[in-house]
C-alpha cells in the first residue's frame, strides 16, 4: 500500500537513535551527496570507494565533481569527524545500516553490468551482524534487490532488513532536493520499509513507502523513462517544425502558455549518466519477465540518433553555402548545461563528435567547456580551448551543445567578429535572444533552423545574420 508521511521533518537524528552509523558504499555522484545530506542532519558516516582519485579529493577536503554546496560540507564533515572514510569494508562493532550506491553501467551489448553490486553484497555479506539493515540505491531493473542482492546476503544466514530506495535528484541541485523530494521505500517486508523510511525521515519531509521491492525499483525507472519519452518528443517536434518552416520554440511555448494540459519542454540533446541507460534497464527487466519492448526504447533511440541528424544537417548547409569547413568548435562538453554541471558521463558531444569528424573529415573539431576539468575532457580525443574568444577564432561552425548558464555572459556579436565570413552558430538550445552577428555570420537553433533560415536561403547565396523570427513572440493578450 502507498503511503505518504511527513513525520520526522526538521529534526536532527537523537544520539540513542539505532540506526545512527550508516556506512555508504560508492562515494560517486549519489553516495557523496547522500554522505553529506545525512552528516547535515546528524548520522555518523562512513563512506567505502574503491578509486584512489576519490578518496585523495575528500582527504584534500573537497569532492571530485563539481556540484553545488558540495564541497564546503565534505571539508565541514570531514573536519568534524561525522564523516570518515577508507577504501574497504572494514567490520564494526557498531550496529550499521549499509546503503550501496555503486553504479551500474551498461555493457556493450545494452545489458546492465551488475558486477559492482554483486562485489559489494558479497562484501556486506561477509561483516553483517544480525539485525542490520541493507539499502540499495543504484538504479537497477526489476527484481535485482529480491533475486540478486538478496541470495547473496542470504548466504551468511542471519536475520537482517533489506529495501530499496531509489535516488531522483538531479545533479546540480542534488544537496537541494535530497532535503526536499520526496523518498520513494520499499523494503523486503514491513519491518525493514519502517526502518528505511525512519531513515529518510530525517533527511526530507515526505517519505513514500511502496508495498515491495520491485514497486520501488519501478518508480525510479518510470520516473527517468518517461522524462526521456517527453524529450524525445520534443525532439520530434522540433524536427516537424523544421520540415514545416514553423519554430518548434514558438509553439510549444505558445501551447503552453496558461494552458494546463499541454507540455512544455523544449528540444535538446538529451544524454547524461541517467536517461542514457534506464529505458534500456526498464526494459531488460520486462523482456526477462516476458514482456515486449516498446515506446521506451523507441524515444530513446530517437534521442540517440540526435547528434547524427544534426551533423547531417549542419554538413548539407555548409554544403551549400560556399565556405569552406576548416574548424567546428562545440561549445558545452558535459550531458547537459543547466544546472551546471562537470559530468561528461553520456553526453552527446562524443557522438555529435564522431558525426561531424565523419562529415568533415578535413576539419579541425575543437571543444570549450567552462564547467568541465581540461584534463577529463582529453577523452573527447579533440582540440580543447579553455576561453570563448580562441575556441571562436577563425571558426566556420560553433555548435551550442549544452545551455550552460555561463554561456549568457558572451559578447556574440564580438565572438561572431573572430569567426570566419560565412560562419553559422548553431544552437541546440535557443538560448540566446536579439542575436546581433556581424555581417556574413548566422545563427540558427535546433527546431527553428528553417524558420531561421527559408528553403531559399539554402543556396550559395550569402546571408546577414538576422534573430530568428520567434524570439519573444509569444504573448499573452
Ligand atoms: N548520477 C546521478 O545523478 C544518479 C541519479 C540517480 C540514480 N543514479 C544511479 O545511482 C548509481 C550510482 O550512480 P553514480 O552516478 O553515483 O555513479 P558513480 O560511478 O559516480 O559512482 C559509483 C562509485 O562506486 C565506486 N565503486 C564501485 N565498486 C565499488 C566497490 N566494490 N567498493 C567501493 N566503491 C565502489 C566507484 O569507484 C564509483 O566512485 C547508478 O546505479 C546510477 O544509475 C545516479
Amino acid at each position: 500500500m502507498l503511503k505518504a508521511t511527513a513525520e520526522n521533518s526538521e529534526m536532527k537524528v537523537p544520539e540513542g537513535f539505532e540506526d545512527k552509523r550508516i556506512c555508504i558504499i560508492g562515494l560517486g555522484y549519489v553516495g557523496l551527496t547522500l554522505a553529506v545530506a545525512m552528516c547535515d542532519v546528524g548520522f555518523q558516516v562512513h563512506g567505502v570507494e574503491r578509486n584512489p582519485h576519490v578518496l585523495d579529493c575528500l582527504s584534500a577536503g573537497k569532492a571530485h565533481f563539481l556540484e553545488r554546496g558540495l564541497d564546503e560540507r565534505v571539508a565541514k564533515h570531514v573536519n568534524s569527524g561525522h564523516f570518515s572514510f577508507g577504501a574497504k569494508i572494514e567490520p564494526d562493532d557498531h550496529r550499521r545500516v549499509y546503503i550501496i550506491t555503486v553504479g551500474t553501467p551498461l555493457t556493450s551489448e545494452k545489458q546492465t553490468n551488475l558486477s559492482a553490486i554483486q562485489s559489494v553484497a558479497r562484501d556486506v555479506a561477509e561483516v553483517l551482524k544480525p539485525g542490520e539493515l541493507i539499502m540499495l540505491r543504484s538504479t537497477v531493473r526489476i527484481g535485482v534487490t529480491r533475486d540478486v542482492v538478496k541470495p547473496l546476503l542470504d548466504s551468511r544466514d542471519i536475520p537482517y532488513a533489506l529495501a530499496f530506495c531509489p535516488e531522483r535528484t538531479l545533479e546540480g541541485k542534488a544537496i537541494e532536493e535530497l532535503t526536499s523530494l520526496p523518498q520513494i521505500v520499499g523494503g523486503v517486508d514491513n519491518g525493514s520499509t519502517i526502518r528505511a523510511k525512519n531513515i529518510f525521515g530525517f533527511l526530507t519531509p515526505t517519505v513514500i513507502t511502496v508495498s515491495s521491492l520491485e514497486a520501488a525499483e519501478m518508480v525510479k525507472l518510470v520516473n527517468n523513462t518517461q522524462r526521456d519519452y517527453m524529450f524525445a518528443f520534443a525532439n520530434e517536434v522540433a524536427e516537424i517544425c523544421d520540415v514545416c518552416s514553423v519554430s518548434a520554440i514558438e509553439v510549444i511555448r505558445a501551447g503552453a502558455l496558461n494552458y494546463p494540459r499541454a507540455f512544455n519542454i523544449l528540444p535538446g540533446p538529451v544524454g547524461g549518466p541517467c536517461l542514457e541507460k534506464d529505458p534500456y534497464i526498464l526494459t531488460e527487466g520486462v523482456v526477462q519477465k516476458g514482456g515486449q519492448e516498446g515506446l521506451a526504447l523507441r524515444a530513446r533511440h530517437f534521442n540517440e540518433a540526435m547528434p547524427s541528424r544534426s551533423a547531417a544537417l549542419i554538413a548539407s548547409h555548409r554544403r551549400g553555402s560556399n565556405s569552406a569547413t576548416k574548424k567546428i568548435v562545440i561549445f558545452g562538453l558535459a550531458f547537459k548545461g543547466r544546472p551546471e554541471t562537470s559530468d561528461l558521463r553520456g553526453s552527446m558531444a562524443y557522438p555529435l563528435i564522431k558525426h561531424l569528424q565523419a562529415h568533415f573529415p578535413d576539419a579541425v573539431i575543437g571543444g570549450f567547456d567552462p564547467s568541465t576539468d581540461p584534463e577529463e575532457a582529453k577523452s573527447f580525443k579533440i582540440e580543447i580551448f579553455d576561453n570563448a574568444e580562441s575556441a571562436a577564432t577563425d571558426t566556420d561552425v560553433i555548435f551550442f551543445q549544452t545551455n550552460n548558464p555561463r554561456f549568457q555572459e558572451l559578447n556574440l556579436t564580438r565572438l561572431s567578429g573572430l569567426m570566419r565570413n560565412g560562419a553559422l552558430i548553431y544552437d541546440y538550445w535557443n538560448q540566446f535572444k536579439d542575436v546581433n552577428l556581424n555581417e556574413g555570420r548566422s545563427y540558427a537553433g535546433l527546431g527553428t533552423w528553417l524558420t531561421a533560415n527559408p528553403p531559399s536561403s539554402l543556396g550559395n547565396k550569402k546571408r546577414t545574420a538576422s534573430a530568428p523570427a520567434y524570439a519573444g513572440s509569444v504573448e499573452i493578450v
